[in-house]
């Protein structure tokens, strides 16, 4: 029977390079696998025919926009998924995506093996390969980055002796990773951490100090799902894309950070995501006005937990889909609209209304029209204050 390797192809110099190398370590027919996660750039038709130029044996292409979008980009939505509070998980939400995929073209085939392009110092080879001992624990993976010497300078030489139809001279500085939630960006002069980003890392967002006039919208969720942008019906893949160009012509979602890497790193990392960080910024302000008090404060709790997972490679774990169930949960009655004014980089809340709100204007307001009774405060802030009191009481007579 023939051999078979399923290799996860972006169209790149490493991968494209990965074809021809993993071929002739194994004997083994190479099937590339590209993946349309809404990162724009080159057509994928052409990085098809690219794959099949470097000497794969077949390449597939699938259209996964709608699945990330509902089924991954909306999950991190209602954990108001942020890494290290700012960072809204980009590349480590599309993984186990492109793992699912993976496994299934792998089983189809029968395919022995997957490979990835990922090197040996970053969280994505993690994502991989745990995801993988998820889907497919009998499946073989190969690393050719990382543990066949496959550097830069020898995939260049290999691209050259073999003549492959690969630009290896029109390379960018950085390393990129893009897709519908976002896009990531590191290496090249950001290893300095002390020096300011150049104007060209950026392609999502425009500059957020020149000035526009302000772009305010609408935005509805039903359940923490986003349903609605401006009263238009419309599905999450379309939120997404609106919100995207609409934020960043805002200059909306830029970030600059540095962050814990898994394996233990520290890196700087550029990141613009401005349907995520508009979409996050509206879906906790509706939360505040429609989930009851405990629900939220432990939800936070929650949110940091369930980030955490899928940052670190577990989105298949046991306690992520415990925790999904519990979001689903927490998410009932996240139903409304909130008022976003975009402007000069940032995304601000302008007004918010539910038919599910727990804000009581009878109970809140200081004018006519009052329905708090103040009588009933008094011995409640005596009670409350009595594990205190009784402890202070006795400090006080230990201390004579
Ligand atoms: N540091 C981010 C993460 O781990 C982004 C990784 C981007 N990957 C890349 N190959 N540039 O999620």
């Amino acid at each position: 029977m023939t051999k078979r390797v399923v290799l996860a192809y972006s169209g790149g110099l490493d991968t494209s390079v990965a074809i021809g190398w993993i071929a002739e370590q194994t004997g083994a027919e190479v099937i590339a696998l590209a993946i349309d996660l809404g990162q724009g750039g080159e057509d994928l038709d052409v990085i098809r025919d690219r794959a099949l130029s470097c000497g794969a044996a077949d390449a597939e292409v699938v259209d996964v926009r709608e699945e990330f979008a509902a089924g991954y980009c909306v999950p991190a939505l209602k954990a108001n998924a942020l890494y290290m509070d700012r960072y809204p998980l980009v590349s480590a939400l599309s993984r186990p995506l492109i793992v699912g995929h993976l496994a299934r073209v792998a089983a189809e085939r029968g395919a022995y093996a997957v490979a990835h392009g990922c090197t040996g110092k970053g969280n994505d080879q993690v994502r991989f390969e745990v995801g993988l001992a998820s889907l497919a624990p009998g499946i073989q993976v190969l690393a050719p980055v990382r543990d066949s010497g496959m550097t830069r300078d020898k995939a260049i030489a290999f691209a050259e002796e073999k003549g492959l139809p690969i630009d290896v001279t029109s390379r960018s500085p950085y390393s990129i990773d893009q897709n519908l939630w976002g896009r990531s960006c590191e290496t090249g002069h950001l290893e300095d951490i002390w020096e300011a980003p150049h104007d060209d890392v950026w392609s999502y967002t425009q500059d957020p100090a020149a000035a526009r006039d302000p772009d305010d919208l609408v935005i509805s969720f039903s359940d923490g799902v986003p349903v609605a942008v401006d009263g238009r019906r419309l599905s999450p893949l379309q939120i997404v894309t609106e919100l995207n160009a609409r934020a960043g012509a805002q200059g909306v979602g830029r970030l600059d950070m540095v962050e814990d890497r898994l394996v233990g790193i520290k890196s700087r990392e550029i990141y613009e995501a401005p349907a995520a960080i508009t979409l996050i910024t509206a879906h906790q302000e509706l939360e505040s006005v429609c989930a009851e008090r405990d629900l939220a404060r432990f939800k936070r709790q929650a949110e940091q937990r369930w980030t955490e997972l899928v940052y670190d490679g577990l989105w298949f774990s046991p306690l992520k889909s415990a925790l999904d169930a519990f979001m689903t949960e927490a998410s009932k009655n996240v139903t409304g609209d909130v008022r976003v004014r975009l402007h000069a980089g940032r995304a601000v809340v302008t007004g918010r209304r539910s038919p599910a709100s727990l804000y009581d204007f009878e109970l809140a307001t200081y004018d006519t029209g009052d329905a708090f009774d103040q009588g009933h405060a008094r011995g409640f802030v005596e009670l409350w204050g009595l594990p205190s009191k009784t402890a202070a009481l006795r400090d006080q007579r230990l201390a004579l």
